[in-house]
């Protein structure tokens, strides 16, 4: 894609990843993801983060066609350390030398270790800094944890844009650039895949960092995400309340059973369950591990009152898919949850012991469990079909 002149004299010169299925090695990106990058031309053309150095080519390109005759870039400001947005920093730095490399204090660590430089002209910007690049400035907000220690927001007051990496991002690779261009519904599921796969554990920080925003009283028209749309007009105002909402994690009257099974027995387990949630009326995504991706399980899971886990035992424990999908769910940290097990087995049967180790340490509220030896008869099956009544009335007691 051709860079596009967002703002007057500041350029969107990022990359389209139409192919990207795996994002960050851990998370699935089903619609591909932008890297999005900025140039503000002014005094002292000034570079706002890279792409991911497999599109070095795709930047060069976009730089060459915006900066024309003078092919100089006078400052660097790197948000962010991880590759997606710095992953042609040290290519870009090689070619157009600049007279300075701004970033935050936990920034310059992240740059030396990743880039093991001694000789680059960076120049730590903590929180409240100002530079001039001639007509406009530039402030820098450290926005640490959002979405790593070094992360950090970039505003520039004259065009009234606020730089902001990974918040407010998604991963959706698109011929558009603003949000208001695009489907929104879609938009909002992919912003809430992001937020439950990457941001979900920082919640407490983006609380904070968006109530500190607000208390900063800028005056923001436009807010460039690192990935996907970007929000204007009176997107601003939805985008920032819709972050809010999505760090608050309000339940919602809806229940994920996720689970792994050898030869169906837990599966019919979790149908059972399935049906007595839904029969109290609660909405029901019922997601085998063979069938669905962690992440994919994890954006569900992120709006959902109830988690319901289930797995045969295997080798005194559980399926390995399982194990995976619990480690994931743990690290991400989800809030306001109510919990359970269910699981089939033939001899030892820790499964639902186990798994219910796994929702106690993530601090659900736990409901018994159902355990089931070999194949789940009538009464078995009924047990199960009742504990999801027990979990459905739970949820309501919840949510009031
Ligand atoms: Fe888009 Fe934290 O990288």
């Amino acid at each position: 894609m051709r860079p596009v002149e967002i703002s007057d004299g500041i350029f969107w010169i990022g990359a389209v990843d139409w192919n990207r299925r795996n994002f960050h090695g851990y998370s699935k990106s089903s619609l591909g993801t932008t890297y999005n990058n900025f140039l503000i031309m002014d005094e002292k053309v000034t570079l706002v983060d890279t792409v991911a150095e497999e599109f070095w080519g795709t930047l060069k390109c976009n730089l060459a066609q915006v900066l024309g005759d003078e092919q100089k870039i006078d400052y660097f400001v790197v948000n962010h350390l991880e590759p997606d947005h710095a992953g042609c920093l040290a290519l870009a730095i090689e070619k157009y030398r600049p007279e300075k490399i701004f970033t935050s204090p936990m920034g310059e660590k992240a740059m030396k270790a990743h880039f093991h430089y001694t000789d680059w002209p960076v120049e730590v910007v903590p929180t409240g800094t100002e530079i001039s690049l001639g007509k406009r400035s530039l402030q820098f907000i450290e926005t640490r944890m959002l979405h790593w220690p070094d992360s950090m927001l970039t505003y520039c007051p004259e065009n009234k844009i606020a730089f902001t990496n990974d918040a407010f991002g998604q991963n959706w690779a698109t011929s558009e650039r603003w949000a208001d261009e695009v489907d929104r519904h879609t938009l909002e599921a992919l912003m809430q895949d992001y937020y439950a796969n990457i941001v979900l554990p920082y919640s407490p920080v983006v609380l904070k960092t968006l109530k500190a925003l607000g208390e900063m009283n800028l005056d923001i028209q436009t807010i460039c995400p690192d990935h996907g749309l970007l929000f204007r007009g009176d997107d601003i105002q939805w985008v920032l309340d819709k972050y809010v909402a999505l760090a608050e994690q309000k339940p919602k009257n809806k229940a994920v059973i996720v689970y792994d099974t050898m030869w169906h027995s837990t599966e019919k387990m979790a149908q059972a369950v399935a049906t007595g949630l839904a029969d109290e009326g609660v909405s029901v995504r019922l997601m085998s591990m063979k069938s669905n991706h962690h992440s994919e399980v994890m954006a569900e899971v992120y709006d959902a009152a109830a988690v319901i886990v289930g797995s045969p035992t295997h080798n005194n424990g559980i399926l390995p898919l399982m194990a995976d999908m619990m480690t994931y769910m743990k690290g991400l940290r989800p809030q306001n949850k109510i919990g359970a097990a269910i699981g089939s087995f033939g001899w030892s049967g820790e499964c639902v012991k186990v798994l219910t180790k796994w929702l106690e340490d993530m601090g659900m509220d736990v409901l018994a469990p159902v355990k089931v030896k070999h194949i789940p008869d009538h009464d078995a099956l009924n047990q199960c079909y009742e504990q999801g009544k027990a979990i459905a009335a739970a949820i309501k007691e919840k949510l009031g």
